[in-house]
């Protein structure tokens, strides 16, 4: 089988999907977009197997050393992709759990060296190729300890796949809203997987190329066995402006719910529509709700209109914090979380804070450790702790993973998936 790299990057981006409808009026900026992606393209795929050591600004050591496996290495890995293997479900395609060697990452039995995650593209998937090459690109480059590691890749004939590091406890997703209320996360794990994930990004933005992340979302921050967030899903990562300029102009992709409003009715991207994201899925993390549901009430459908005017207030914030923490937190540390998703949800991307002064703001308010002194509190001591829990991996025919088309059309992938 012939490795497909290099004939396809340069013919593939006149494939892109059309953006959603509602979107469309922003078709002008596809161009552009198009024109990027040819050029980076050759450079992204086979040829990434990287001999190149760079420095970063903030001093992390980047030394790409991505293996290229082979489709049979993978088949043989995952138990030829069999199904009871899926973690889960993106829009790029499903992602399976196999097993292979600690040190020539050949193919193992199952419990035989380590385990790993093989993102498989869909090959109905018009964006598969120009996903796969941004995961490669971007995610191939970097090494953070929040963000997960990417250890190569595949691509042969119509197929292109990733090969990352397993995550033992799989998606914040999954976490928040897949499992049992009494399997919820702790006010502490919350705190710091915010904190991880806030990491992550504040990394992407200030190395010496500030990359925008473009689809921070609960189903792409992952979490390893001690809930260290890594984000992974680089295929909609773009690099940010230069010259001085505020933004990039691109086509509109992402996902609803999540996307800054600047973005969508502009397609103008800034470092700050990163932020937007971020303090969605921090809204998510403080009410243990879905950014879009349409299974709430309509005036609660959409979870940033629904609490905005209520977070300013501590009796109202009370009230729609996740009842899974059982007031096992400290008051004042959830009012200071709430005062700073209302800044990442500044409607002008000026006014929202950066990534790192994000991070420091997390950082303090960890510091406040004061706990509640209620009969629930006692009560909620008792309750299991979250490494009890039943494994979110556990595949579910028909509807588990990230796969957006399992879910209403309001949460779709803006352009893209899910
Ligand atoms: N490295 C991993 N370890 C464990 N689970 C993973 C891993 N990568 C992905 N998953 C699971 O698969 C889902 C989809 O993965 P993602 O990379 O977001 O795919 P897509 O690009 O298709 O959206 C995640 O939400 C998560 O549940
Ligand atoms: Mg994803």
């Amino acid at each position: 089988m012939g490795n497909c790299c290099g004939a396809q990057a340069n013919v593939n981006p006149a494939s892109r999907k059309p953006p959603s409808p509602e979107l469309s009026k922003n078709n002008i900026k596809q161009d552009k977009s198009i024109k990027e992606r040819s050029g980076s393209g050759s450079g992204n795929g086979s040829s990434n197997g990287g001999e190149k050591t760079e420095i970063a600004e903030t001093g992390t050591i980047i030394t790409p050393n991505l293996k290229m496996f082979t489709f049979a290495e993978l088949k043989s890995a995952t138990r030829n992709f069999r199904p009871h293997t899926m973690l889960g479900e993106g829009g790029f395609g499903r992602v399976f759990k196999g097993w292979v060697d600690e040190k020539t990452y050949a193919p193992t039995k199952v419990s035989v060296g380590i385990p790993v995650a093989v993102k498989k593209s869909n090959p109905e998937s018009e964006q598969g190729l120009k996903e796969w090459q941004s995961e490669v690109k971007f995610l191939g480059k970097f090494t953070h300890p929040n963000l997960v590691k990417l250890l190569g890749y595949c691509c042969e004939d119509q197929q292109f796949l990733l090969v990352y590091e397993y995550m033992h406890k799989g998606s914040l997703e999954n976490h928040l809203f897949k499992l049992g209320g009494a399997e919820s996360l702790t006010w502490e794990i919350r705190l710091k997987i915010a904190i991880g994930a806030a990491r992550g990004l504040a990394f992407l933005h200030t190395s010496e190329k500030t990359v925008i992340y473009r689809d921070f979302k609960s189903s792409n921050i992952l979490l390893d066995g001690d809930y260290n967030a890594k984000l992974s899903d680089f295929g909609l990562a773009k690099l940010g402006p230069s010259d001085g300029d505020s933004h990039v102009t691109t086509q509109i992709v992402g996902t609803y719910g999540y996307a800054a409003p600047e973005y969508i009715a502009t397609g103008h991207l800034y470092v700050k529509s990163d932020v937007y994201g971020f303090g969605v899925v921090l809204l998510e993390m403080l009410t243990g709700k879905q950014t879009l549901d349409i299974n709430r009430p309509p005036g609660q459908l959409n979870l940033v209109e629904w609490t905005k005017p209520l977070l300013p207030n501590k009796r109202k914030l009370k009230k729609i914090m996740d009842p899974r923490l059982r007031d096992q937190y400290p008051l004042k540390a959830a009012t200071q979380v709430a005062e700073l998703i209302l800044k990442c949800l500044e409607s002008d991307p000026k006014n929202r804070p950066s990534m790192e002064e994000v991070l420091e703001t997390l950082k303090r308010i960890n510091e406040i450790k004061e706990k509640p002194n209620s009969k629930e509190a006692k009560a909620a001591t008792t309750q299991p702790q979250p490494h009890h829990h039943r494994s979110p991996h556990r595949p579910k025919h028909g509807g588990t993973g990230a796969g957006i088309g399992a879910r209403t059309p309001p949460h779709g992938r803006t352009g893209r998936r899910g």
